[in-house]
């Protein structure tokens, strides 16, 4: 094993804990108390005309995009609240938000784009400043909680689509941070709540709780985009280690369990730069993995898991979540592959555990993995039957010259007689 490679490994690494990419966050104040507050990521599909023919275009909300303090308002006698984000030459996401005292929402949803920057609108035909406005989006949430909704979401404006995900979001906020309490959008709702009236059948049966451990298949797993290319493959075994108020013991318990992959559903999302994978089983589990593509360096990684559990033995619901994680460090053109077991540690209470890893979130051609660049402790494990090999050719070199002296000694020794 070389020592560059090694090198190289820690380099590429270093570069990746350096690049970690988050999400937007926007703020607007009045004097010195934050009014609107926002965490989110962001992207826009675009369709727009060059001379022979229309084009389509992903777009995302840049780490640079900041508030714009002439055109937000913490609200008026007349106006409403306003959040206005810019970004590039002339591009900006505008949110109004409206309230009747016990709920908050957004009434209206801005996108402006610029069709001069030939950086993301390439030959078009216009140079005009589009703005398109939609009517009332449904993100709304009780007043003096934060409106979180995890799982990406989609809204129509105009012709255009305006895509969230990560989003943590308040207005009329009664302090300068985001409230603790939360209101949970319906997506990521909608995996954790046991539908009770749709079949009888069920409610006889309790939910079924993922396989107890052991070492957990392995599932495969993959996403198409709209066209119908496949543009996300997965393969591992995942396992659960959780902690939570347990109904039957009737204490906090530690618990490890396997995810099922024959009872598994896959969904997500592929983007420029952003991925998305959903892996649902039955209606107990969720599990999201978002990675994200740095696309200045090339690299992307792993940047945020969130797990959704309602197991029969919960006393309420599990919900925890990261989105500033930073694993599964890989090369654009690469998969990443680990096949010793890797713990990737998400909050306290919970962390996960894959076995037989090899993913490829970004770059997926011709419906196969691309050259797996190989996590550390595989590497490591190379190098064991190496060492060992080294060392045992070390002792039969010992030996035969010790046979050898040995051999000269008692020649000698008979020549003397
Ligand atoms: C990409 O990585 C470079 C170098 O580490 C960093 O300067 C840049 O901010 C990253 N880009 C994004 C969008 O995070
Ligand atoms: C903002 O805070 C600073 C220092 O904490 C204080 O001097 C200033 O008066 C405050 N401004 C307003 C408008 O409250
Ligand atoms: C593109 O051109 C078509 C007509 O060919 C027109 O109807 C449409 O509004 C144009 N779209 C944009 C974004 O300008
Ligand atoms: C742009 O191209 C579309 C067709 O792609 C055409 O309908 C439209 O008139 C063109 N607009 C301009 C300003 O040339
Ligand atoms: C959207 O909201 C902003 C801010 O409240 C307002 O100025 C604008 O007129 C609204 N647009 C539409 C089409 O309702
Ligand atoms: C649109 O982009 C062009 C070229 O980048 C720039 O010159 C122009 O000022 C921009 N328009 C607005 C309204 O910012
Ligand atoms: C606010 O709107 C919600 C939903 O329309 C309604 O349930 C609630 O009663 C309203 N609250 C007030 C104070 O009007
Ligand atoms: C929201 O919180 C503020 C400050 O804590 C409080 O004055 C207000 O009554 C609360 N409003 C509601 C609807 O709970
Ligand atoms: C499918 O769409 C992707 C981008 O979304 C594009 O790169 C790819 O070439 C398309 N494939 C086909 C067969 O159209
Ligand atoms: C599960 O998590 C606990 C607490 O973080 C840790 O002590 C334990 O070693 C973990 N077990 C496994 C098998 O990962
Ligand atoms: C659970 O334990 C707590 C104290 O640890 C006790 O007060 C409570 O009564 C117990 N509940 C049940 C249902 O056993
Ligand atoms: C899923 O796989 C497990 C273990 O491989 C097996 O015991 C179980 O019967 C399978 N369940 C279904 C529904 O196929």
């Amino acid at each position: 094993m070389k020592l560059s490679h090694a090198a190289a490994a820690l380099i590429i690494a270093w570069s990746a804990v350096l690049g970690c990419i988050q999400a937007v966050t926007l703020e607007v104040k009045e004097g010195n108390s934050t009014c609107i507050k926002a965490e989110l990521s962001a992207s826009f599909s675009i369709t727009y005309n060059t001379s022979s023919s229309a084009k389509t275009v992903q777009v995302p909300l840049p780490d640079s995009a900041a508030v714009d303090t002439g055109s937000s308002s913490c609200g008026t006698d007349s106006g409403s609240p306003w959040l206005v984000a810019v970004f590039g030459p002339g591009h900006a996401l505008g949110l109004s938000f409206s309230t009747n005292g016990s709920l908050y929402s957004v009434t209206n949803l801005t996108l402006q784009y610029n069709l001069s920057d030939t950086s993301i609108f390439p030959d078009a035909n216009s140079s005009d400043v589009v703005t398109v406005v939609s009517a009332s989006v449904g993100i709304w949430a009780a007043i003096n909680t934060t409106y979180r909704c995890l799982s990406p979401t989609a809204f129509r404006v105009g012709e255009e689509t305006v895509t969230f995900s990560d989003m943590r979001l308040e207005a009329y906020m009664p302090g300068n941070d985001l409230s603790p309490a939360e209101s949970v959008c319906v997506a990521d709702k909608a995996s954790t709540t046991v539908p009770p009236t749709t079949s009888a059948a069920t409610t006889t049966t309790a939910p079924s709780v993922p396989t107890p451990a052991g070492t957990p298949d392995r599932g495969s797993y993959s996403i198409n985009n709209g066209n119908g290319t496949v543009c996300l493959l997965a393969q591992m075994g995942l396992q659960f280690n959780i902690s939570y108020l347990s109904k039957s013991q009737n204490k906090t318990v530690q618990d490890l369990v396997n995810l099922a992959p024959n009872l598994t559903s896959s969904s997500g999302s592929c983007e420029a730069s952003r991925a998305t994978l959903v892996l649902t089983q039955e209606q107990t589990t969720t599990l999201n993995f978002t990675f994200t593509l740095n696309s200045t360096t090339n690299k992307y990684h792993l940047s945020g898991i969130a797990l959704f559990a309602n197991w029969s033995d919960m006393t309420a619901p599990f919900s925890a979540s990261n989105i500033s994680l930073n694993y599964l460090r890989s090369t654009l053109g690469h998969s990443y592959m680990c096949n010793a077991e890797q713990t990737l540690d998400v909050v306290p209470t919970f962390s996960l555990n894959t076995f037989r890893l090899q993913v490829q979130p970004f770059g997926v051609t011709t419906n196969q993995f691309a050259t797996a660049e190989e996590c550390q402790m595989d590497q490591d494990q190379m190098l064991i039957p190496i060492i060992v090999g080294a060392a045992l050719a070390g002792l039969v070199l010992i030996v035969l010259i010790a046979y050898l002296i040995g051999r000269k000694r008692s020649h000698a020794g008979y020549q003397t007689i």
